[in-house]
């Protein structure tokens, strides 16, 4: 019998995990998920339909409506809202000023988590996000929680930002990044934290190989995936 294998990582933003997560599923070969990336889409959704300040009760009737895809390419995964390309969208300062709001909402948790918990129900998985580890793989193999100083992630974010040419200084995204933390910490509803069991590596004066090295570590051999 061939079962599934969860890896979950959880962090606040920039701390690295989709980087690490891509990696460590094409050196194993299983299904990369972002799921930031479909509350990325589903704010985009509804700054595009007007429904930022709707009701969850309106929401709600949206939400069969959104359909999600993720499509590998290369060493890019490139994500899909209704059938139109949005890689780069979903990243642009429009959809992350609004996001942590999205993703404070009930029915959005709610129907997301639902997503997310069926991708692993017939794939071996690694998903990264903020609460893979407490509440959508509770018994994940593997729990990664990764964190790196605000600074660093503001250096991050920099970076990924000059790649849509989106300029912005230092200063402005150590206080929007620890904004964000602060929000998305405190939500109701499965706020960011560490997972009990989760092994935490902090990424700040690591390098990408670093991280990958201490993440091999504590990964079976590929015989014990299988029983
Ligand atoms: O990882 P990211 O920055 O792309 O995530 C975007 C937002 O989505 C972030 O503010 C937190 C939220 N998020 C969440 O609440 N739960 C997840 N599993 C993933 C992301």
């Amino acid at each position: 019998m061939k079962y599934n294998y969860i890896i979950a990582i959880d962090g606040p933003a920039g701390s690295g995990k989709s980087t690490i997560a891509r990696l460590v599923a094409k050196m194993l070969g299983i299904l990369y998920i972002d799921s930031g990336a479909m509350y990325r889409a589903m704010t985009l959704y509804m700054i595009e339909n007007h429904l930022l300040n709707t009701t969850q009760k309106l929401l709600q009737k949206h939400l069969n409506k959104i359909k999600i895809t993720f499509i590998n390419k290369k060493n890019k995964q490139l994500i899909f809202l209704n059938n139109k390309n949005v890689t780069n969208e979903i990243r642009s300062s429009k959809v992350t000023m609004c996001v942590s709001k999205v993703s404070a909402i009930g029915v959005v948790r709610k129907e997301l988590v639902k997503r997310q918990k069926k991708l692993g129900q017939h794939n071996s998985i690694i998903m990264d996000g903020r609460d893979i580890g407490t509440t959508v793989f509770k018994n994940a193999n593997l729990k990664i929680y990764l964190t790196a100083s605000a600074y660093i992630r503001a250096k991050r974010r920099k970076l990924d930002l000059k790649k849509i040419s989106e300029k912005a200084n230092i200063k402005d995204l150590v206080t929007q990044i620890q904004n964000r933390d602060n929000y998305d910490s405190s939500r109701a509803i499965s706020p960011l934290s560490k997972a009990q069991d989760a092994i935490v590596i902090d990424s700040s004066n690591l390098s990408i190989e670093e991280v990958l090295e201490k993440i091999i570590f504590f990964l079976p051999t590929t015989d014990s995936m299988s029983i």
